[in-house]
């Protein structure tokens, strides 16, 4: 197999699309759909072009190329990473076999959900964040948004490319829907919560990208282990791309921070609302939020699905290679979040031991929620550097949680369980409030300015592809 992508064709691949011409006519016929849901649920800002990275190769010596392109017209598609001939399966029952070429039919039904639900993800979040060029404090972010836009829109091209070539007429139809559920759609919704939840402004951006594109960083490194060796190297692709994403909510909160900082020295005061900074409690608040409405994402933290995906050898663990255990979990056990019985009949959060395999979402979560700790290192670093003694924090486990053992009751971000009501009269305290939001929204004053930035951040450290931060990455019409 070629790794070079073909550009004559209408769609750019590197699966030898031309080879399989029912395959090719599918996808051709949904390119239009496509086209059609990105103008229509795409990015609303209107641009000429925009200074993007596009992929045109999945080699080591470089994948990608950069020029100003009109957005409709970016070449958006199919890149599988290089096939490994020797790969065997790494995990589960079938460790060991030759991986798979073809879905086997007694795990259709599972992978094709497994593929959907990642799909769903990928066109929800350019929905979401679908105003934000409206505000963009800089032409360096509105570029990284819409990179971002358009890779989520390639990553849903790869997810399509799957339903289609493998799972036949089903895989068309759920290919279809992926276009028509929208995010906060009343009747049809997208599949998973957060990516319901609105994306009104860039703080909320960068939060999003650095949790929740972080969540999707987590799922696809599972889904790369998979047995299903083009559903593996699908997500390896995209774990590529990926990187970016994480890197544009990483530095952009770690942006913001140092602004506040700045201005909290300038003017010595923690209180910076009404002087144009965003202050560290709101930054707080929207850490919390959306930190655990992304660790809802992994699910219940215990599964039997996920239990039976691992051991059919379709979803594995985080960097499961790395892992020194037998690969097969039969007969270990693990310690996940859990409500105890208490003496007094209470329920108190705790933890308890179960089976490994049907603990997997905790082990994945715990990855992540690990990998998470890194960005608060990095922004509190930000604040001792400034000579700031605040200091930001994820929230406990069981804090603003809808999924999982502890939705049913309520705590603190300490970590202390509180009754409902004391939950209703606090939240105001942990999580962004009306008036938090509306503040942040009146900082969000559009800066659309060759080399300018806003007020409430710090520029970059560094362009894009070596570009000054004063480059003309987009150019608006
Ligand atoms: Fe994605
Ligand atoms: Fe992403």
């Amino acid at each position: 197999m070629s790794t070079t992508a073909d550009y004559s064709e209408k769609i750019p691949n590197n699966v030898n699309l031309h080879e399989d011409r029912r395959l090719q006519r599918a996808l051709e016929s949904w390119q239009p759909n496509f086209l059609n849901w990105w103008q229509t649920m795409g990015p609303t800002l209107p641009t000429r072009d925009v200074y993007l990275r596009t992929a045109i190769n999945v080699g080591r010596d470089g994948w990608a190329q950069f020029g100003h392109v009109a957005m409709p017209e970016y070449r958006w598609g199919i890149f599988l990473a290089e096939r490994d001939p020797g790969r065997k399966v790494g995990f589960g029952e079938h460790k060991g076999e030759p991986v798979w070429d073809k879905v086997p039919g007694e795990y259709r039904a599972e992978l094709q959900r497994l593929i959907v639900i990642q799909g769903d993800t990928e066109p929800a979040s350019v929905e979401q964040q679908r105003n934000l060029g409206a505000t963009a404090p800089s032409l360096y972010d509105l570029r990284n948004l819409f990179q971002v836009n358009v890779e989520e829109g390639r990553h849903l091209w790869a997810m399509v490319y799957l339903l289609h070539a493998y799972f036949g007429r089903e895989g068309r139809e759920e290919a279809e829907e992926l276009l028509h559920r929208n995010s906060g759609s009343l009747d049809s919704p997208r599949i998973l919560g957060a990516f319901n939840e609105e994306t009104p402004d860039w703080l909320s951006f960068y939060m999003f990208t650095y949790f929740t594109d972080r969540d999707g960083k987590y799922q696809l490194g599972t889904l790369k282990e998979s047995a299903f060796d083009p559903l593996s190297r699908t997500c390896e692709f995209m774990l590529k791309e990926e990187a970016h994403h994480m890197m544009v909510g990483t530095t952009g909160v770690d942006r913001i921070v140092q602004r506040t900082v700045e201005v909290m020295r300038e003017h010595d005061t923690d209180d910076v609302a009404g002087l144009g900074a965003i202050p560290l409690p709101v930054i707080q608040k929207y850490i919390n939020f959306h930190y655990s409405v992304s660790l809802d994402l992994f699910g219940g933290d215990t599964s039997t699905n996920v239990a039976n995906y691992y051991t059919a050898g379709l979803k594995g663990r985080w960097l499961e290679d790395r892992r020194k255990d037998d690969h097969k979990l039969a007969s270990d056990s693990i310690m996940v979040d859990a409500l105890s019985d208490e003496a007094n009949g209470e329920r108190s959060i705790g933890q308890t031991e179960v089976s490994a395999l049907v603990g997997l979402n905790t082990d994945l979560r715990r990855e992540y929620i690990a990998d998470c700790q890194g960005g608060v290192k990095r922004w509190n670093r930000i604040l001792e550097e400034g000579g700031v003694r605040q200091r930001l924090k994820l929230p406990h486990v069981a804090f603003n949680r809808k999924v999982g053992a502890f939705a049913g009751i309520e705590a603190t971000p300490d970590g202390e369980q509180v009754p409902a009501s004391e939950w209703q009269r606090r939240q105001g305290q942990w999580l962004p409030t009306d008036v938090d939001k509306t503040y942040v929204r009146s900082l969000m004053q559009p800066v659309h300015e060759r080399g300018k930035i806003a007020a409430w951040i710090a520029p970059p450290r560094n362009g894009i592809n070596g570009q000054p931060f004063d480059y003309d990455y987009v150019h608006l019409s």
